[in-house]
């Protein structure tokens, strides 16, 4: 892969592919976590002369989330101090005209990327070059940076369809993600723990399958719905309103992988002791074995238990290596972000070598300030795809595109 620092940028002409895709609350973008961490790599290449074309996908089309570009230039307009022009275009005359006209140190922002159809679905790279998109933005740019770490196991045009023509060139986000995870993958250090939280079953069931056949993990905690399903897997009931949930979701069927998962590594594979629901307008745990358990029938769980964060704690603190992704309950809600938050902080005050990844999770470590995280990654269901084995069609095109450039460094 080249780095960074290998070619010279001033007035050369870099379409940089951010990962920009941010929690949005009433239309309004309410994290500018993947903003900043992006500032090195935008920083670097201003200050070094480009002229840059910032591409981002924002949530996916007839989401709620599926927005224009528009607050994206404003909040980097501001963490950058210069002006950057929010192109209500992608690959139209009126962004090209755009491009063509930029100057040295200037930046501007495409509109939303997945509002062009190509985009928004994902190909192999060489169909991904056949696009109009790399077409017609390939004879006006000198360099392709992607930075877009957090989108690295999807393939699209923006994402690996210049890797052939241009330089495909890693950011400094790009870089520290892949050598923070690799990082915790490789090691030999033991034991390692995984926590698998959140609503992203089947990538995390795939992570946990992965990591303990590999010998890469020595124990799995788990929370979240990660959690529910493995406890219903275990053959514990958790009751009829969320059973509705998980059904209603279409998640009950991965109890049976989650089982078959169970069947060989039970005893690596913890499960919460006690949960918390929302009893009129309250927190109330539960313990998995008392007769109170009935409430699950009419209440949803929405957190994890005290109890359980105590002895997941404990066991974080002989942990060498940890990887967590996905949040333990339902954090944004004050009263059910207890689980979440402990678990965090344990993860913060222990000596291991942690990585914290999904954008959720980091919305969580930011507001309740939680330190000593050795690394917050920007990834969610990429960092899961990296942890479940699979290929990163980005990190595969940055090696096809070395192996075609590199004379030219
Ligand atoms: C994410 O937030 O996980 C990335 O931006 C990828 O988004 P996607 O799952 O819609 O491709």
């Amino acid at each position: 892969m080249f780095k960074l620092t290998d070619f010279n940028y001033h007035n050369k002409t870099v379409f940089f592919r951010a990962d920009l895709n941010s929690p949005m609350s009433k239309g309004r973008i309410i994290s500018d976590a993947r903003f900043k961490a992006v500032l090195p790599s935008l920083i670097y290449l201003l200050e070094h002369g480009a002229k840059l074309v910032i591409g981002t996908h924002q949530g996916r089309p007839y989401d709620d989330e599926f927005e224009t570009t528009e607050e994206h230039a404003k909040i980097l307009s501001e963490l950058l101090n210069i002006d950057v022009e929010y192109v209500e275009d992608i690959f139209g005359k009126y962004a090209r005209e755009r491009i063509n006209s930029l100057k040295a140190g200037e930046a501007i922002i495409l509109e939303n990327l997945r509002f062009a159809s190509e985009e928004a679905r994902t190909a192999p790279l060489n169909a991904c070059e056949r696009t109009f998109f790399v077409r017609k933005l390939a004879p006006l740019i000198d360099f392709f940076v992607n930075d877009a770490f957090a989108t690295s196991h999807r393939s699209s045009p923006s994402l690996v369809g210049f890797a052939r023509i241009k330089p495909m060139i890693p950011g400094f986000l790009m870089e520290k993600e892949i050598k923070a995870l690799k990082r915790a993958y490789e090691s030999d250090d033991s034991p390692k723990v995984y926590i698998l939280g959140g609503a992203k079953i089947d990538d995390s069931l795939r992570v946990a399958e992965n990591v303990l056949k590999s010998g890469k993990a020595h124990l799995i905690l788990t929370g979240g719905l990660v959690g529910h399903i493995f406890t219903f897997a275990k053959g514990y009931d958790l009751g009829d309103a969320n059973v509705d949930f998980l059904h209603s979701k279409g998640l009950l069927d991965f109890i049976d992988w989650a089982e078959k998962i169970l069947n060989e590594f039970y005893p690596y594979i913890r499960t919460p002791v006690d949960f918390a629901i929302d009893y009129e307008g309250e927190r109330l745990e539960i313990d998995l074995l008392s007769d109170e358990k009935a409430l699950f029938d009419k209440h949803s769980i929405l957190d994890i238990g005290s109890r359980t964060v105590e002895k997941y704690s404990q066991l974080l603190k002989k942990a060498k290596i940890i990887v967590a992704n996905g949040p333990m309950g339902v954090f944004e809600r004050e009263e059910f972000a207890h689980g979440t938050v402990g678990v965090f902080r344990a993860i913060g005050e222990s000596d291991a070598f942690s990585i914290v990844g999904g954008g959720h999770s980091i919305a969580s470590i930011y507001k309740y300030n939680i330190e000593g995280i050795s690394h917050i990654s920007t990834g969610g269901g990429a960092m899961l795809s990296f942890f479940g084995g699979k290929r990163l069609p980005v990190l595969e095109a940055f090696k096809i595109s070395y192996e075609r450039f590199k004379d030219k460094v």
